[in-house]
């Protein structure tokens, strides 16, 4: 076998394709450009759907890539050798041009010939048939002919070189319908025995539509192999965590660990870097969609750096190499290294605040009942921002499992429609819910309010506000509604005083002294005779200054991006704003 470095093995990839009349086409980002069906690229193929599909490709129907992929369905299962969230996969298209033979063809003499593996550890599987869609006897007929070139005689049946699998094994399609169709997956014997996959020709030959398959009308090819796993295979290594894809990140981790957990290093490895590409193509933590698979993955890789006693904030400088790592293929990596190393940061700290927090009270609980159900785990998600997925894994590591999960999505039911009847007044004596965001969103109103009197004048003052951990709601008095401009204007100063990463502070005074520096602070009847005024900046000269309950971020800096949402009418002479934090 040559000794390759997984850059070499990638450039050899796209070099003998290109050889072969394919042209280079550019890694898609990670977030789909207009395919809104899933959170991520999954597959090389998914930015090419619609040339799948019929449309002419303008570099012509012949193209090789090497796409960045996120599987969130691996989150879980990362910590073995083989699975990782983020990963490059090699692949190879033809669209309504060679088909099942030359296809199997390219691919062995790749692997065989410009890589080196060796054709007697290579095994082929090939879909079977079932009612309706014939066993796939072309690609059997082309496997045996490549085997038979090198001298080996392959026999086809179960246990055999060559062996039929039913749809689960062997047919391929996204989940949500489109080009499908019987594939044919390569594999290499290692030394211990274990057959590992290298990469996968699909021959799309159908559409799945309502439910229903119909001829695609035209034959498409699309090949897709693991970086990962090929330089594993490659490399002679056991896992891909030994690869010089991911060995010095995880060598980083192992230094500063302090106990072995060799599962818990590879998640924060595999998560960590996963969060740099995410952030890379434009994606910060959030509540909901990617946000919140980025979220989740920086959450998770610092609660497994506490199961390694990890002491300190350590993302920055796993990322960093994680950074180091890949900017000769994604030079943007080192372009925005600063921005990104902040974003992972600022999650990090985030989450250590939320856990320390939630930890307690975990505690408590297990304690008095020693299990937990679904509606406890909604309390701990809702009340403190812990999330479920973690619950669920401390029970785990304990042996216990959450009682009656159903009755999280039950209480988040009841939860959002009380949420939507509660009527106003939700700031008196301190917030209706105070999790995470909503403590997030309570910040945000303080800093829409002051901007909103830069940009409108100093009438401006709370008339009512209402918080979710969705979104906020203000009231306020003005004739119409923010112009377009307006909007950017507002908006603008608050990331810009969110970027700043001013500090919040709060001290306790009388009334007297309160309604003296905030003469139309919201409320002010219903606090009573000593009030806590809060600070967003310095005190000599604050930002935004408010009386208020709390709680509040420590930092501008906790909040993500702030965008006015909507606006309404409500009611003569009062605006409504809603506004979200991304
Ligand atoms: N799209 C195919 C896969 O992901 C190649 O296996």
């Amino acid at each position: 076998m040559k000794h390759l470095t997984y850059k070499e093995i990638r450039d050899k990839y796209i070099q003998f394709f290109k050889d072969n009349n394919h042209k280079e086409i550019p890694s898609s980002p990670l977030v789909p450009e207009d395919d809104p069906s899933v959170l991520f690229v999954n597959a090389g193929m998914l930015p090419l759907v619609p040339f799948l599909t019929g449309t002419t490709h303008p570099k012509g129907p012949r193209l090789v890539n090497s796409q960045r992929c996120l599987r969130t369905g691996d989150i879980d299962e990362v910590g073995d050798n083989f699975h990782c969230t983020t990963f490059e996969m090699l692949g190879n298209w033809s669209l309504n041009d060679y088909f099942k033979k030359e296809a199997i063809t390219l691919t062995v003499k790749f692997f065989v010939e410009e890589l080196g593996l060796d054709i007697n550890k290579i095994y082929a599987t090939v879909f079977e048939g079932e009612k309706g869609i014939p066993q796939d006897n072309e690609s059997i007929g082309a496997w045996e002919e490549i085997f038979k070139s090198y001298d080996i005689d392959a026999k086809v049946g179960k246990g055999e070189r060559i062996e039929p699998l039913n749809r689960e094994e062997n047919w391929w399609g996204l989940p949500t319908g489109g080009p499908c169709g019987p594939d044919s997956e390569i594999f290499y014997k290692l030394d211990n025995g274990e057959l590992v996959e290298i990469g996968n020709n699909v021959f799309m030959e159908y559409l799945l539509e309502d439910g229903k398959y119909k001829p695609l009308g035209i034959h498409n090819v699309d090949f897709g192999g693991g970086l990962d796993r090929l330089t594993t295979v490659i490399q002679e290594v056991d896992s891909i965590f030994q690869t010089d894809i991911y060995k010095p990140i995880l060598e980083k981790v192992k230094e500063i660990s302090n106990n072995d957990i060799l599962e818990s290093q590879r998640i924060i490895v595999d998560h960590i870097k996963a969060a740099t590409w995410i952030v890379m193509d434009g994606v910060i933590p959030s509540k909901s969609q990617q946000g919140y698979i980025l979220r989740r993955l920086i959450r998770r890789a610092v609660r497994h750096g506490k199961k390694l006693n990890i002491g300190d904030i350590f993302t920055r400088e796993i990322a960093t190499i994680a950074i180091d790592q890949f900017k000769v293929i994604y030079p943007q990596l080192e372009d925005q290294k600063e921005y990104i190393l902040n974003i992972i940061e600022k999650e990090e700290k985030a989450f250590n605040n939320t856990i320390k927090k939630g930890l307690k009270i975990l505690e408590k609980m297990l304690k008095k009942k020693s299990q937990l159900t679904g509606e406890d785990a909604f309390t701990l998600y809702e009340t403190y921002g812990f999330p479920i997925e973690l619950t669920k894994e401390i029970l785990k590591e304990r042996k216990l499992k959450l009682t009656s999960p159903e009755d999280f999505d039950k209480a988040e039911v009841r939860h959002q429609e009380k949420s939507r009847t509660s009527s106003s007044g939700m700031f008196k004596g301190g917030l209706a819910d105070s999790s995470e965001m909503s403590t997030h969103y309570h910040t945000a109103t303080h800093l829409l309010l002051a901007a909103l009197r830069q940009v409108l004048g100093e009438q401006v003052y709370q008339k009512g506000s209402n918080i979710t951990p969705e979104r906020l709601r203000l009231d306020y008095p003005n004739d119409n509604k923010l112009t377009p401009e307006q909007i950017t204007k507002v908006e603008n100063i608050v990331n810009e005083v969110i970027e700043k990463g001013l500090e919040i502070s709060f001290e306790e005074v009388s009334k007297e002294k309160a309604l003296e520096l905030v003469p139309f602070a919201a409320f002010s009847e219903k606090y009573g005779d000593t009030v806590k005024l809060y600070y967003i900046g310095p005190k000599e000269n604050p930002f935004s200054l408010e009386i208020c309950n709390g709680p509040h971020v420590s930092n501008t800096n906790e909040l993500g991006k702030f965008k006015i949402s909507k606006q309404e009418n409500v009611g003569a002479g009062t605006k409504r704003i809603k506004a979200i934090l991304q």
